[in-house]
C-alpha cells in the first residue's frame, strides 16, 4: 500500500475533475472456482485500488463530493471469520492508512444509494465487468441489467482514465519492481529452452519464480512454439531443435502494477538464416518505434512507422513488392502483423481496458480505423509525459490467413504469395519492452533482458 496522501491525492483529482454527485466503486468479490468456498485467489477491482488501496473482498467506496465526504462500506470479522481467516485489523484502521475518515457497514450501503437517489442525486460508476458486481448494481439501482450497463457514467470513465493514465513516481517504480521480476522469469526460462524440454516446464519454472517472489502473473503466460497464434495458452509441446519459442509473460507487484514482456528464440539459441532475417527486422522495427516514442505523437504514427520498417525488410526478402507506403497505407502488411504495436500498461496489463478500449486509446482527435489490422490498435492517440506503454511489433505466419487472402487474391500486388508459402511453416516473432513516456522522449523499464540476435545467440543452460 502507498502512503495514505498518495490516495487521498488521487481522489481529490477525481473530485476536481468530476464537479459534483456522488461516485461509487464497487471492490470485487471473492470468484468461485468449482463451489463457493474454494475461490481463486483474490485479486481486487484496478481502479478500486487506484482510490481506496484495500486489498481485500466485500468493500465499496463512495466518493460524495457535493458534500465532501468519502466512506468505505465493508464488515468488519466476526469470530467465524476470524476462526478460518485469522485476526484482520478493524476496516477503520485499514481505512485510515488510504486516508479515508468514515467506515460504515455493508448493510447501510443499499439505504444510503436509495436515499441519494430518492434525492435525485448524481450517482456515477463505471462498467461493471464481472457478473456478480453487476447483479448487485442492478439491486442496488433497482434498475433491469440492461439498464445497469447503460447507464454508465460517462464522465467517471473520462475522469479515471485521465487520471490512471498518467503514472505517479510510485507507480513506476511498482512496474519496475514487477519488470525485475519477471526478467529473472525470462532468464531462466531463456537458458532451460533447449530440445527435449517441455513448455509446461518453462511454464512452470516462470511462475514457479513469480510465486517465490509473493507475485502472481499479471495474465496468463503465452509460452509456444506456435507463436503464429497470437494468445496461445496451449503448452503441451515438446520443444524441438529449431524452432522458434515465443515467450509472452509478466508479473503483477505487490501493488499489483503488471509487467508485459515477450522474447521470442530459436530452441537451442541457434537461428537459422530464414529466422534471423526475420528476427533482426522485427528488431529494427520495435527499436526504431521505442526511439520515435515522445509526448505529443500519436501512437498510431509510431504503429505505421513500425509497419512500413517491417514491410520494407519483407520486400528485401522478397515478400512484398510495390511501394511499400501505398502497400502499409491499404493495410498489405496485416497479413505478417495484424496487431497494434502496444498498449497502455498499469494496474491492468491492458491498462483499464474494462472501462472501454476506446476511452483509454482513442479521443476526438484519433478515432479507430476500420481497416483489418489497424482497427485492433488498443492504443493509437497521442502521447503524454507519463504514460506507460508497451512496444511490441511482430512478424507471424498464420496458414489460415494466408490460405484466405491467396483465395480471395488479397493485396496480390503488395504480396508475393508464392514466396510467403516458403514460410509456411515459420511460426511467429514478437519482441515487447514497457516504456515511460518522459518529457522529451521515452525510458524503457526494467532491467536488460536478451534482446538481440548475439545476446541470444549466447545463451546456454
Ligand atoms: N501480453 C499479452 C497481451 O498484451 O495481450
Amino acid at each position: 500500500m502507498f502512503e495514505p496522501k498518495v490516495y487521498r491525492a488521487r481522489r481529490q483529482a477525481l473530485k476536481e475533475k468530476l464537479g459534483s454527485g456522488i461516485a461509487l466503486f464497487p471492490g470485487n468479490k471473492e470468484a468461485p472456482i468449482n463451489y463457493p468456498a474454494n475461490t481463486y485467489y483474490f485479486r481486487q477491482d484496478s481502479t478500486f485500488l487506484y482510490f481506496f488501496g484495500l486489498d481485500s473482498p466485500n468493500l465499496f467506496g463512495l466518493i460524495d463530493i457535493d458534500e465532501d465526504k468519502e466512506i468505505i462500506f465493508g464488515d468488519d470479522l466476526s469470530l467465524e471469520d476470524i476462526i478460518w481467516m485469522g485476526h484482520q485489523p478493524r476496516l477503520i484502521e485499514r481505512a485510515r492508512k488510504v486516508g479515508v475518515k468514515q467506515v460504515k457497514p455493508l448493510k447501510e450501503l443499499e439505504p444510503t444509494i436509495k436515499g441519494y437517489l430518492a434525492n435525485g442525486r448524481t450517482l456515477h460508476y463505471l462498467p461493471p465487468y464481472r457478473h456478480d458486481t453487476l447483479f448487485e448494481m442492478a439491486h442496488l439501482l433497482e434498475k433491469p441489467i440492461e439498464e445497469v450497463k447503460a447507464g454508465v457514467s460517462k464522465e467517471l470513465i473520462k475522469a479515471t482514465v485521465s487520471l490512471r493514465s498518467v503514472k505517479e513516481e510510485v507507480e513506476v517504480k511498482e512496474i519496475e519492481s514487477a519488470l525485475n521480476i519477471t526478467r529473472e522469469m525470462y532468464l531462466t526460462a531463456m537458458r532451460m529452452a533447449k530440445p527435449g524440454k517441455t513448455e509446461w516446464e518453462l511454464v512452470g519454472a516462470m511462475e514457479g519464480i513469480a510465486l517465490s517472489h509473493g507475485c502472481r502473473l499479471s495474465f496468463p503466460t503465452i509460452l509456444t512454439i506456435n507463436g503464429q497464434i497470437l494468445h496461445n495458452h496451449d503448452h503441451s509441446n515438446r520443444l524441438i531443435k529449431g524452432k522458434l519459442l515465443v515467450i509472452d509473460a509478466g508479473v503483477e507487484s505487490a501493488e499489483h502494477y503488471a509487467a508485459d514482456i515477450t522474447r521470442t528464440l530459436p530452441v537451442g539459441w541457434k537461428f537459422s538464416q530464414k529466422q534471423r532475417d526475420i528476427y533482426e527486422i522485427v528488431l529494427k522495427a520495435q527499436e526504431t518505434a521505442i526511439k520515435a516514442i515522445k509526448p505529443g505523437i500519436p501512437y498510431k504514427n509510431v504503429h505505421l512507422e513500425a509497419c512500413r520498417i517491417m514491410a520494407s525488410g519483407l520486400k528485401e526478402l522478397g515478400l512484398m513488392k510495390g511501394n511499400i507506403d501505398e502497400a502499409v497505407e491499404k493495410g498489405a502488411h496485416a497479413l505478417f502483423f495484424p496487431h497494434g504495436l502496444g498498449h497502455m500498461l498499469g494496474l491492468d496489463v491492458h491498462d483499464m481496458e474494462g472501462l472501454g478500449e476506446d476511452y483509454v486509446g482513442y479521443n476526438e482527435s484519433v478515432k479507430r480505423s476500420e481497416q483489418f489490422g489497424l482497427g485492433y490498435l488498443r492504443l493509437a492517440r497521442t502521447l503524454e509525459p507519463g504514460f506507460v506503454l508497451t512496444v511490441e511489433p511482430g512478424i507471424y505466419f498464420i496458414p489460415a490467413l494466408i490460405a484466405q487472402w491467396k483465395k480471395e487474391k488479397k493485396h496480390f500486388e503488395f504480396i508475393n504469395y508464392n514466396r510467403v508459402m516458403e514460410y509456411i511453416d515459420f511460426g511467429g516473432i514478437r519482441i515487447e519492452d514497457d516504456v515511460l513516456v518522459t518529457e522529451d522522449g521515452c525510458r524503457v523499464l526494467g532491467r536488460k533482458i536478451p534482446k538481440t540476435v548475439n545476446e541470444i545467440e549466447s545463451l546456454k543452460s
